[in-house]
């Protein structure tokens, strides 16, 4: 079998992925976040390994085991992701964002658990945005020749389809490559297979049939490979 073979091709080749999802407090005991499992970003850094590549994975607030021979940060705000991912990115031949970042934080946390009013009221959480991490990894280049990846689950609606939402997503964040899955049919969210179209800044469409997150991540670090200097 073609994903139990190593290879060594991302030998000497350091790379950076992030996976999970991020939380963002609104006082010490609850958080906003996301369903993602961060199953597709650790079977990215499990398979760069396998193919010999120096790992970082960022992982946010993912119930997984460290994957051997990998390098895990852990983290759980947006904030703290971008600063594992910049830092880490400043060495990497590559940067993979597996992670689901939260797009929305509260302005303001409370240091002290939030108690509800006897009236029956709520409170209004006001939200800022995120920074975007994609974007300034890609803009940013922080190595020559740096390959930078992101991911994108759509569903297509009045303006347009799945792969067009993607093409123009992949444009706005300036990366080279974009792994767009199509979530119309329902939760992919810790789901043990992945499909998937890869699409490429220069016009590259890789069309990845079902099958398992192992193997859509080797068909990301084909594309990868093939666009490294
Ligand atoms: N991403 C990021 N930083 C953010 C939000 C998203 O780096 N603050 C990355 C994700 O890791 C993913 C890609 O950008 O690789 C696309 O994420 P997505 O949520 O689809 O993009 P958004 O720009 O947040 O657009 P949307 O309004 O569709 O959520
Ligand atoms: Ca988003």
């Amino acid at each position: 079998d073609r994903l139990d073979q190593r290879w060594a091709d991302l030998a000497g080749r350091s790379v950076v992925v992030s996976a999970g999802g991020t939380r963002e407090y609104l006082d010490p005991v609850r958080f906003l976040g996301n369903r993602s499992s961060g199953l597709q970003g650790y079977a990215l850094a499990r398979t760069a390994v396998a193919r010999g590549a120096e790992v970082t994975l960022v992982a946010a607030n993912v119930s997984l085991p460290d994957p051997a021979g990998v390098k895990v940060v852990r983290v759980e705000t947006t904030s703290e992701l971008r600063d594992a991912v910049v830092s880490a990115a400043a060495g990497a031949d590559a940067v993979v964002m597996a992670a689901a970042p939260a797009d929305f934080r509260p302005v303001s946390a409370s240091d002290t658990k939030l108690k509800k009013a006897d009236d029956g009221s709520a409170p209004t959480i006001e939200l800022s945005q995120n920074p975007d991490i994609l974007k300034e990894i890609a803009h940013d280049r922080l190595r020559e020749g740096q390959v930078v990846v992101g991911f994108a689950a759509e569903t297509g609606d009045d303006t347009g389809t799945v792969l067009e939402l993607g093409r123009a997503k992949l444009a706005r964040k300036g990366c080279d490559l974009l792994v767009v899955n199509d979530v119309s049919g329902g939760a992919v969210f810790g789901a043990p297979d992945n499909q998937a179209v890869i699409l490429g800044a220069d016009g590259a469409v890789i069309d990845v049939p079902l099958g398992s997150k192992a193997a859509l991540a080797h068909a990301i670090w084909d594309q990868v490979l093939a666009r490294m200097p």
